[in-house]
């Protein structure tokens, strides 16, 4: 075990929130370390599709920052933090403009970015390029950090993944990470900021995202004494396809351009969402569209698909907007959707809960941080499509500046290393106990729940926890699962995502988020409430 001291910041995950940290850092001439299980051209951010919010009104509809703030509020079901949301969607103009500027090649006409429709939002205002937008904005941000990494400002590790975390009196001491080429551990002192994206490895197979987001940074934190929030609210996106043991993506942004969903219904197609919901139909925000297709395919007088229509979109939409989307549909469906509509169904997209953070992206754990979809802050119960990675660049900017400030301020003797006695947990591959929790988890925490169910997946996760042949690591992944199953069981209403059809209302009771924490070795669950001032609907 090598021990690193010094006063860099260590961001682990080099996705979006982490790059756009690193660079954060970097730009003030605060020196980091960028410690990532993957290089940054294989992180969950490059697969990102529809585009990144901004009003940056462009499109002459007089979109205001105003209108994206209460939008977002609107979707998330007034459950997030609305000085959060004001910060992210004022700074949201600079930040698409500085993504521009890197050399983020969004569509555009004489310098003006071309925006699209997306789901929840009544204006255009996602800056998109093609349905690639995630790879495209990914790759202008790994230019600029080699950029300081040649000046000495950014040191990257790589293949390096996060074993253990030691926390004491509160202060987060030093992370432990293994060189997974060498097997070599490596403790790093200091501020850290945790950008390990959303908690997709309990779900393995079941989501639109990467299962090397496997959530153990999170089960880690949260052994350790790290509080997480609202981690009940599980996004389904509506229109995903099953492909090679995953779920593939149809972005939402096909729906922004006009494709619609139907099902045959007495030999004609029923537009479902466009009857239920004339003034947003398909694009409602993706809850509502998730749960109209669950009741829809399960009517029993039901039997087929749910369909996706794309085929009345132009030449020009497909050639320009959509041409990726369509060639991934053609490549690994062997369907073209120019031609024919597409079978789909929701799939987990999204974690609208993780580390519980301040309008700083402090969590409770002194000089830890956390940025990106590990933390829970500006997407309330639900989030709106294209608000994620605006969410992971501008919550990597401010937990960064936070960070640097912490770590400025940090006393010599807090920065000491660890001693080469000090033990940590190595995090083994999965024993298979995984495929146990992901089903129980999938069974219980569906588009549609029930107090019945959710009080059995508690108690099958909890007999899982209590089990004393389990290994550390086992246990921590355990634990969060448990307090997954827990959360959505405390939430006796629906709100956003979390549905249940014991209690179908929303109950203003209810209006504050759940926060998960370890106490005397076990997860204990409490409603704390908002601090919002505005009068919410
Ligand atoms: O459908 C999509 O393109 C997804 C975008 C998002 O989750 O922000």
């Amino acid at each position: 075990m090598s021990n690193k001291r010094d006063r860099r910041v260590n961001i682990i995950g080099a996705g979006l929130s982490g790059l756009s940290a690193a660079v954060t850092l970097a730009k003030m001439g605060a020196a980091c370390n960028l410690i990532s299980s993957q290089p940054s051209e294989r992180a969950q951010s490059v697969l990102a599709e529809g585009g990144i919010n901004a009003a940056l009104d462009t499109m002459g509809e007089h979109d205001t920052t105003a209108e994206h703030f209460s939008d977002t509020m609107k979707g998330g079901c007034y459950l997030e933090s609305e000085t959060a949301v004001r910060n992210l969607t004022e700074n949201a103009p600079g930040i698409v403009s500085w993504l521009f500027r890197l050399g983020t090649p969004f569509q555009s006409e004489n310098g003006n970015l071309i925006l699209r429709n997306f789901g929840g939002q009544k204006k255009k205002r996602t800056a998109y390029a093609k349905s690639s937008t995630g790879k495209m904005i990914m790759t202008a941000l790994i230019d600029e950090t080699r950029k300081y990494e040649a000046q000495g400002l950014i040191t990257r590790y790589p293949h390096h993944e996060m074993t253990d975390m030691k926390v004491r009196n509160g202060k987060l001491i030093s992370v432990a990470v293994r060189d997974n080429y060498t097997g070599e551990f490596i403790s790093f002192s200091g501020c850290t900021i945790l950008c390990t994206g959303g908690l997709n490895g309990f779900f393995e197979g079941m989501t639109t995202g990467t299962s090397q987001n496997t959530g153990n940074a999170a089960a880690i934190a949260f052994s350790a004494g790290a509080e997480l929030a609202n981690l009940e609210f599980i996004q389904y996106h509506p229109t995903t396809v099953g492909i090679s043991g995953k779920r593939m993506l149809v972005s939402e942004a096909a729906r922004g351009e006009g494709s619609r969903l139907f099902i045959m219904k007495d030999g004609k197609p029923y537009y479902f969402m466009e009857e239920k919901y004339p003034e947003l139909g398909n694009l409602m925000p993706r809850d509502v569209v998730s749960r109209e297709m669950f009741f829809v395919t399960h009517d029993p007088f039901f039997s087929g698909s749910v369909m996706l229509d794309m085929t009345a979109l132009s030449d020009a939409v497909w050639n320009n907007k959509l041409s990726d989307l369509r060639a991934e549909l053609i490549s690994y469906l062997d369907c073209d959707p120019k031609n024919e509509p597409v079978a789909v169904s929701p799939g987990i997209h999204f974690f609208m809960g993780g580390l519980h953070v301040n309008d700083r992206h402090e969590t409770n754990i002194e000089g830890l941080f956390a940025a990106g979809e590990a933390a829970c802050i500006y997407h309330g119960a639900n989030r709106l499509g294209g608000n994620s990675m605006l969410g992971a660049v501008f919550g990597g900017k401010t937990a960064a500046e936070a960070a640097a400030q912490r770590a400025a301020s940090m006393h010599e003797t807090e920065n000491a290393p660890e001693p080469a006695s000090e033990k940590y947990e190595y995090f083994p591959a999965d024993s298979g106990l995984s495929d146990r929790i992901k089903q129980i988890l999938f069974d219980g925490l569906g588009i549609v729940r029930e107090g019945k169910i959710l009080s059995e997946t508690a108690d099958k996760l909890r007999e899982i926890y209590e089990d004393t042949a389990l290994n550390a690591a086992d246990k921590k992944r355990a634990a969060l699962a448990l307090a997954m199953a827990e959360s959505a069981l405390a939430r006796k209403e629906s709100r956003g995502a979390h549905y249940r059809s014991d209690y179908p209302e929303t109950s203003e009771k209810f209006h504050s988020r759940t926060v998960a924490k370890m106490v005397s070795g076990k997860p204990e669950i409490r409603f704390e409430p908002l601090e919002n001032k505005e009068e919410n609907e």
